[in-house]
């Protein structure tokens, strides 16, 4: 079974089950300042687990194109990866754990669908806590659908109670939807290797056991307090990794022998004249990052290279990838010959990558050509600093401003060689040269969920009213290129040809404090796509939705009588009403492309 027919299976089993099957959302996410990529399928889904309706109804699926960075450096090992598919199934306060647990084992075992042997299924649940009970319902239901299959399913071995730490979903440290969770293991049948521990079990890492799906029960509300309050509505959320399970259902050790990435290891073969068997590490880290790179920046909110935010990973995505690239002895540039690749094996269900093949060709070159002209004389710099002495903060940040050496690529070479940089150094350096950069500092590389604070709903519902200001002001040609919240500001570009006057950004900043004043409502319909066209909603995904001849949620700001002031097509949250967002101001405006201008703005009160 290949990697798309197992999608297919999926999305085909969960609709025969009355869930819509959603498009993939961008794995770029808008207006979520806690992430800088969509690192889970229920990321997106957030508004609608905490209570919006979505317009496609309570039950979904799809198959979420996800990007991890936690673990980059990880990446080269059997299992890591930076990029991986998602698939899931959710009920938006719909179906429970019954028919989610039931399900999740008909899919996996029937002969109809996956047809994995029960014997082999192995699974998780939450032991209970101070926060929430021994998670029984699950046991079970479980144990269940095992004695139906004539297996026994003993607590403390093939079903198994581990502590929130293993059987909990939900955001790390901040507030959101959560709740216990089943994990469900696939057992290789190799023997356990004592080098992890006396006993196997589940979560032993031997490799006996590899976990292949999660189903979470989300029924609390994380606290800013850290208490857990009862959510209104019982979600589910589940979780499965497409590589993963394409791994156990071809039969091969590690996700790089599966179809995902065969085609585009054997081009590094041919390319480098060199094998895959005892370069392992390297054909991975290939492998691995140039696939992440071709997600990202074929992305229909795509981002390209560069020293901050998102462009920052790709820039040590690729760059990572180059230098394992040389090591293996290829000499011309390369990546977008593997990009290619990647692009023939999964277009066809990722339109946007066929669309955006010119473009990730382009960056992948200007960006392979842009390092190599500075990556000899990096590491011949690189070793003479080492034969002097170990690497201070400043050296690597004169590896990083001079040789474009990502603080972790020096990192990373440093390792190997027993060394560290001082991050503190290096990030007091980057301070001092310029705008502190979210991501090049320490730390900001963590995934996370959507953080629906206060201020950041305010912010959105500020930069719905900024957006139709810019058009009363400018004019229509006015469209949404990005969008950015964090707690503190919003950051919205915009197309529009020159630099705004001073009398323009007065004229855009006083209509938005007007509509404010007014304390407009502000209400959400879901329409179909057509409808919210006709009644004049602006909106970023036009496109996309209106292949799928759906319904989509558009947010009002006003009264109809007197005509809104805006309508956009959008996922929410917002306030109800305008007069919650106190008063607007524009920080700044200026230029971040040919014909893109940049507004960062606060809201106070
Ligand atoms: N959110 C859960 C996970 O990422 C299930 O989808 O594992």
């Amino acid at each position: 079974m290949t990697t798309s027919e197992v999608r297919q299976k999926f999305l085909d089993f969960f609709r025969e089950k009355g869930h819509a099957i959603i498009p993939s959302a961008s794995v770029v996410p808008e207006n979520d300042p806690t992430v800088l990529f969509t690192t889970a399928g229920m990321q997106p889904l957030v508004p609608y687990l905490i209570g919006q309706p979505h317009p496609m109804g309570k039950r979904l699926a799809d198959a979420q194109k996800c990007v991890r960075t936690d673990d980059i450096e990880e990446v080269g090992d059997n299992r890591h990866l930076t990029f991986f598919e998602m698939l899931g199934n959710w009920s938006l306060g719909d179906y429970f754990k019954q028919e989610s647990i039931t399900w999740s084992f008909e899919f996996l075992t029937d002969e109809k669908w996956l047809g994995i042997d029960p014997e082999k299924i192995y699974v998780t649940v939450f032991e209970g806590d101070e926060d929430a009970p021994r998670d029984e319902d699950s046991i079970g239901i479980w144990q269940a659908l095992y004695q139906v299959r004539g297996i026994n399913a003993e607590v403390g071995d093939r079903i198994r109670a581990y502590p929130k730490k293993k059987n909990w979903w939900g955001p790390a440290g901040i507030t959101g939807p959560c709740g216990p969770d089943t994990e469900i293991f696939y057992m290789t049948g190799k023997p356990h290797d004592p080098a992890f521990g006396p006993e196997c079990h589940q979560n032993c890492d031997c490799g006996r056991f590899v976990e292949i799906w999660n189903n979470v029960f989300m029924q609390y509300d994380k606290q800013a307090d850290g208490s857990f309050k009862p959510l209104a509505q019982q979600n589910v959320d589940t979780g499965m990794g497409l590589e993963r399970i394409v791994a156990v259902m071809q039969n091969v050790e590690t996700v790089f022998e599966t179809d995902a990435f065969q085609p585009a290891i054997e081009k590094i073969g041919e390319l480098s004249g060199k094998t895959y068997d005892g370069n392992e590490r390297a054909f991975r880290i290939v492998a691995d990052h140039v696939r992440a790179a071709t997600f990202i920046i074929g992305d229909a909110r795509g981002v390209v290279p560069s020293n901050v935010g998102q462009g920052y990973i790709v820039r040590r995505l690729l760059r990572r990838a180059i230098r394992e690239g040389r090591r293996l002895g290829i000499k011309d540039a390369f990546t977008h010959l593997i990009a290619e690749v990647y692009v023939g094996k999964y277009g066809s269900h990722y339109s946007e990558l066929e669309q955006n093949l010119p473009k990730i060709i382009d960056e992948m070159k200007k960006e392979e050509e842009k390092f190599g002209k500075t990556l000899e004389k990096g590491m011949k710099e690189l070793e003479k600093m080492l034969s002097k002495s170990s690497i201070s903060g400043e050296d690597a940040f004169l590896l990083f401003s001079s040789y474009g050496f990502p603080l972790e690529l020096t990192e990373e070479i440093l390792k190997e060689k027993g060394m560290q940089v001082d991050r503190e150094v290096f990030a007091a350096e980057f301070k001092k040269h310029q705008d502190l950069s979210r991501t090049a500092s320490a730390g900001v590389f963590k995934g996370g969920l959507a953080d629906n604070s206060v201020e950041t709903t305010r912010l959105h519902t500020a930069t719905h009213l900024l957006h139709q200001a810019l058009r009363s002001v400018l004019g229509d040609h006015v469209m949404q290129k990005g969008s950015n919240i964090t707690a503190e500001r919003l950051r919205f570009d915009f197309s529009h040809p020159q630099k705004m006057t001073p009398e323009e950004i007065k004229k855009v900043e006083d209509l938005v404090n007007e509509a404010i004043k007014k304390d407009y409502p502000v209400h959400c319909e879901q329409l179909p796509v057509d409808e919210a066209k006709k009644r004049g909603a602006i909106g970023l995904f036009e496109d996309k939705y209106a292949q799928m001849g759906d319904k989509i949620n558009v947010y009002f700001v006003g009264n109809e009588d007197k005509g809104f002031f805006s309508k956009e097509i959008c996922g929410g949250p917002h306030v109800e009403h305008t007069g919650e967002l106190g008063s607007f101001k524009i920080q700044k405006e200026e230029a971040v492309s040919a014909g893109v201008r940049r507004i960062k703005a606060t809201v106070t009160g």
